[in-house]
C-alpha cells in the first residue's frame, strides 16, 4: 500500500550535514512507491514556540496551517535527528512541540546521525520518549548513521552501496507499522476528540502540553 511519509529534519545550521541523510532516506521511500513530504526547518523557519498549533483555534499562521495539513494526511513520521550535546537539536524539538493530536495513531521511525562514530544514538533515546509522549511511538529499529559527512554525498547518494541493504530492515518495519495503523485508524478512536476536550487517556498529553499541570 502506498503511504504518505512525512520526514522531519531539524538542523538550521549553515554547514549542516544531516540533509544528506534526509535526501538518502527520502529517496529510499520514494523508490518504494511512497509519497514523501520533507519538513525542513530551514525552509519552514518556525519561530520559537509561543502557541501550539491547536491553541490558535483556527487562526494559526500560514506556516503552521501548511504543516498541519501535511501531518493530517500523513501515515507516519520519519524523524532525522543529529545529536547536539547528547540531546535533540533545538530546531527539531521546537518543530515537534508545535503539534500534538496531528501525530496520534501514526508511527514514527528514527534516523539518527552524527559526525563521529556513535551515530547520534544518545539523541535517539531521548527522541523515543518525546515521540511516545506525542502519540507517534517509534518503531523498534533505529537507523543510525555514523560519520554522516563521509558516508553520503551532498545529494544523499551513499558512498558505500551496502547502505541500501542496511536500511532495508528499517524500511520494511516502518512500512509494516504504518500500514497496520493506517488500516486501524477510524474516526472513533479514543483521544481523537482531544483538541476540544479535557478528558484523560491519550489526552493527558494535552493537559500537560497546555500547562494544566
Ligand atoms: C551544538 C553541537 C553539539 C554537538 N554535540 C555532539 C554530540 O553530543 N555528539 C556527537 O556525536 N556529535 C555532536 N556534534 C557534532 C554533530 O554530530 C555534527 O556537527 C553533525 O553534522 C550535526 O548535524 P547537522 O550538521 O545536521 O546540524 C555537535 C554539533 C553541534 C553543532
Amino acid at each position: 500500500m502506498s503511504l504518505n511519509v512525512t520526514i522531519l529534519y531539524g538542523s538550521v545550521r549553515a554547514d549542516r550535514q544531516g540533509i544528506r541523510a534526509v535526501r538518502f532516506i527520502d529517496r529510499q521511500f520514494r523508490v518504494r512507491g511512497h509519497k514523501t513530504d520533507v519538513v525542513d526547518t530551514l525552509e519552514y523557519r518556525l519561530p520559537l514556540l509561543d502557541r501550539m498549533y491547536k491553541e490558535y483555534d483556527g487562526d494559526a499562521p500560514e506556516v503552521l496551517e501548511r504543516l498541519a495539513q501535511i501531518y493530517r494526511a500523513s501515515d507516519g513520521f520519519v524523524v532525522v535527528s543529529g545529536e547536539y550535546n547528547h540531546g535533540i537539536p533545538p530546531a527539531l524539538k521546537n518543530l515537534l512541540d508545535h503539534f500534538l493530536e496531528e501525530y496520534f495513531y501514526r508511527p514514527s521511525g528514527i534516523v539518527c546521525y552524527s559526525a563521529g562514530r556513535f551515530g547520534g544514538v544518545r539523541a535517539a533515546m531521548q527522541l523515543r520518549m518525546t515521540l511516545a509522549e506525542l502519540g507517534t511511538p517509534s518503531i523498534p529499529t533505529i537507523f543510525a548513521v555514523p560519520h554522516v559527512q563521509d558516508v553520503f554525498a551532498e545529494d544523499g547518494m551513499p558512498t558505500d552501496p551496502a547502505f541500501e541493504r542496511h536500511v532495508k530492515g528499517f524500511l520494511d518495519e516502518f512500512e509494516w507499522y504504518a500500514n497496520a495503523l493506517k488500516s486501524a485508524r477510524t474516526p472513533s478512536m479514543p483521544g481523537t476528540h482531544i483538541a476540544t476536550s479535557t478528558e484523560c487517556g491519550v489526552g493527558e498529553s494535552t493537559e500537560t502540553a497546555s500547562g494544566a499541570d
